[in-house]
């Protein structure tokens, strides 16, 4: 595997949005994870090939959200890497719960966020049913839970 290099984005530089609608097709809620989060952005080289958002929630909490990996370079362990790089920089900031959520039928997600040491704490029930316009199908199965994990730093 390359060297990852993850750098915190200037809020002066352009985002690499390919990536941050892969895992969020909604403009409107990337726009907001930028505005009142923290994005980190995974190279090899010069190219952008991961990143996420850790965006503060509450009091001593914050969430990883909007974690993605260019489809060329996936299941290649970057996802971990980044996730293990926000592990660092959540503690580093002085929060006490890492918070994640991925829906019911993101079989791979919520294989890798419990590889990674988070566990499930709640199940929103019909979250992507209420929120979104249209079904959405994953693995063949209706994704209409918000599973929530979490992990104490
Ligand atoms: C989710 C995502 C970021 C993962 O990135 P990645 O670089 O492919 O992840 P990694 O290669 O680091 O790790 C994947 C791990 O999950 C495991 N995994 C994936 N699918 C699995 C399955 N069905 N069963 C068991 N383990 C599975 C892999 O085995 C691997 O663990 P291992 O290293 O112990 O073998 C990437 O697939 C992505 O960008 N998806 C689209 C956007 C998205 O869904 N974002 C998450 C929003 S909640």
């Amino acid at each position: 595997m390359e060297n990852l290099e993850i750098k915190l984005l200037d809020k002066t530089a352009t985002p690499p949005y390919d990536l941050l609608t892969l895992a969020d097709p909604s403009e409107e809620a990337v726009a907001y994870y930028l505005d009142r989060g923290y994005c980190y952005v995974g190279y090899l080289g010069q190219t952008a090939i991961g990143e996420y958002v850790l965006l503060p929630t509450r009091p001593f909490t914050i969430e990883l959200v909007n974690l993605a990996v260019d489809e060329a370079y996936q299941n290649k362990g970057y996802g971990k890497k980044l996730i293990a790089h926000a592990i660092g920089i959540a503690k580093e900031k002085g929060f006490h719960v890492l918070e994640v959520g991925t829906g019911n039928a993101g079989i791979g997600q919520l294989a890798l966020y419990q590889k990674c040491g988070f566990t499930i704490t709640s199940v929103d029930i019909d979250f992507f049913r209420k929120h979104y316009s249209e079904p959405i199908y994953e693995n063949g199965i209706e994704c209409r839970h918000m599973v929530r994990l979490t992990m104490d730093l």
